[in-house]
């Protein structure tokens, strides 16, 4: 990413979520192999985090591994896994310093015992952090959120402790893995794919989405400015008219 310092614009998004797509063919674009473009990709996730906290959104959610991608072939998940453990290894320090705040948000059952260590240590140290909330997602899917948030009501209702006439759209929420937070306000999908590809289902329906066609790596401050400026420029209605919301403005 440039130097060059980002001027957020009017309206802010409080919750950016993103798709970090198209490292697999940015690197096979350099006949490199596709690990190496992950690791670029956390060079470029690392930048972003800090543009997003200076901008002053207040939650950043990266998509970095989902449910799916466990059927990626073994050595690229292994790799993948060994990369997660060594970024949180070197990076949450600074994290921490710069007052972020971590959560995982995902299926932890099967990832390796010393990922789901150092992403619970992350969690507890620094657990009250003011300045930016950052959420990462691995093993997780949008499926697998609405199902594992049904289990557990499920099983409040069989012992008796949530009464099933209770159950509305606010009780599922909390029960989310985002639960507490905001939902996305916009969702940037790098790597040129117009899908959400099992992200936030249920967070998602009103989120604003901007699709662009730059591979993850060579995402920068740039296009994160143009993203923004995308959803400074969108009327948000969330089913109503134009005449109501100019109504409620007033
Ligand atoms: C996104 O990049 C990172 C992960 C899914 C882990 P990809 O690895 O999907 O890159 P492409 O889409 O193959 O280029
Ligand atoms: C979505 O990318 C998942 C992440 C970025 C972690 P994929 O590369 O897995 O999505 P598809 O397979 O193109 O839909
Ligand atoms: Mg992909």
């Amino acid at each position: 990413m440039s130097e060059n310092t980002l001027t957020p614009p009017r309206e802010l998004p409080r919750h950016l979520a993103i798709i970090m797509d198209g490292n697999g063919r940015w690197a096979a674009s350099r006949d490199r192999p596709r690990h190496a473009g992950h690791r670029a990709g956390v060079k470029i996730a690392r930048d972003v985090v800090e543009a997003a906290a200076d901008a002053g959104i207040e939650v950043l959610t990266l998509f970095a591994f989902s449910s799916e991608n466990w059927q990626r072939p073994p050595e690229e998940v292994n790799s993948l896994m060994r990369l997660f453990v060594e970024v949180l290894q070197r990076e949450v320090d600074a994290l921490h310093e710069n007052g972020i705040q971590l959560r995982f948000i995902g299926d932890r059952t099967h990832l390796p015992t010393i990922l789901q260590k150092r992403m619970s240590d992350a969690e507890a140290r620094t657990a009250g952090n003011q300045r930016m909330i950052l959420v990462i997602a691995i093993a997780y899917g949008g499926r697998w959120d609405v199902l594992q948030s049904m289990q557990r009501l499920a099983t409040k209702i069989r012992d008796g402790d949530l009464d099933p006439e209770s159950l509305d759209e606010s009780v599922l929420d909390r029960h989310l893995a985002l639960a507490g937070l905001p939902d996305p306000d916009l969702l940037i999908r790098t790597g040129g794919e117009f899908r959400v590809s099992n992200f936030l289902l249920w967070n998602l329906a009103y989120t604003e989405i901007f699709f662009t066609p730059t591979l993850w790596p060579d995402f920068s401050r740039q296009d994160l400015g143009a993203a923004l400026e995308f959803f400074a420029g969108r009327g948000r209605r969330f089913g109503l008219t134009g005449a109501q919301l100019e109504v409620i403005a007033d």
